[in-house]
């Protein structure tokens, strides 16, 4: 049978992960791709020799029955679309993690890749064993926060859940570290900081046996300065491995 992907959002994960399947860094036969703004779905289109169908909606992507469906849209989106999606019994790859926080993630079709930072195998075995305290302090550059400071500045101080709806576009990264380790809870630090370019997240761990921490230095995705080009190839790596099973 065809293997066919099925994409809601066709922005800048959309378009990374879309270019890689034409590639063939990820082998599928067909991408049906949905984006409310129906531009952005054509635009996706036309650059790509790869076949690709457009939907007007989920109703439609999910009749085109594809194997896997990646979710590259925001968190209303996984909120609309969710339970719908996992109905139709097909595998789901969340990028909008921030959702999930509130949503029942037991369902084992659900998965979320690693995003713009990793290690997530490390903290989901410490938390095994029973984490203390968890904080990611996440430094971006002004404009990709929508910020004009010209000093540094601690614009949040937080726990996840709470950073993950207040920025939405930028905390997915502190949902996902919630979900690999919970109960357990994770402090986040928001820095808007015009000495640095790329989005840098340094987490820091104290569990029962030791301590880590991971610091990652993300170049911003051109046409979006929001998302770090890691994500998108996170969405593409695991993509791979849940066409190959
Ligand atoms: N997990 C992570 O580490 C991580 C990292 C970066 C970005 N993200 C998240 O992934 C998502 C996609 O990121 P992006 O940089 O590609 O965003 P983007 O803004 O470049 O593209 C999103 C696209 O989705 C479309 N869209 C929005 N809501 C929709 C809906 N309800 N139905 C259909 N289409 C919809 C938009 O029109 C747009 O074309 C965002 O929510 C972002 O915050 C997660």
């Amino acid at each position: 049978m065809a293997k066919k992907v099925g994409l809601v959002g066709c922005g800048a994960i959309g378009t990374v992960l879309a270019e890689a399947i034409e590639r063939k860094l990820v082998v599928c036969d067909e991408l049906v791709v949905f984006d409310v703004d129906a531009a952005k779905a054509q635009k996706l289109k036309v650059a790509l020799d790869f076949p690709v169908k457009i939907v007007a909606n989920v109703d439609e992507l999910l009749a085109a029955k594809p194997k896997v469906v990646v979710e590259a849209a925001s968190q209303q989106a996984v909120r609309e679309y969710y339970e719908k999606i996992l109905a139709a019994n097909v595998d789901l790859i969340v990028m909008s993690t921030g959702a999930l926080l509130s949503l029942n993630t037991e369902n084992p079709n659900v998965h979320f890749s690693s995003g713009a930072i990793g290690g997530l195998d490390a903290l989901a075995s410490a938390a095994l064993a029973g984490i203390d305290e968890v904080t990611i302090t996440s430094r971006k550059n002004p404009k990709a926060l929508g910020k004009t400071n010209t000093e540094e500045a601690t614009i949040y101080e937080g726990y996840a859940e709470e950073a993950a709806k207040l920025f939405p576009r930028e905390m997915n990264v502190a949902a996902t570290l919630a979900l690999t380790v919970k109960p357990a809870k994770v402090r986040v630090k928001v820095v808007s900081d015009p000495a640095v370019k790329r989005n840098t997240h340094e987490i820091q761990v104290k569990w029962r046996f030791g301590e880590m921490f991971m610091r990652f230095a993300n170049d911003p995705h051109p046409e979006n300065p929001h998302t770090s080009a890691l994500a998108a190839w996170s969405a593409i790596k695991l993509l791979q491995t849940l066409l190959e099973s």
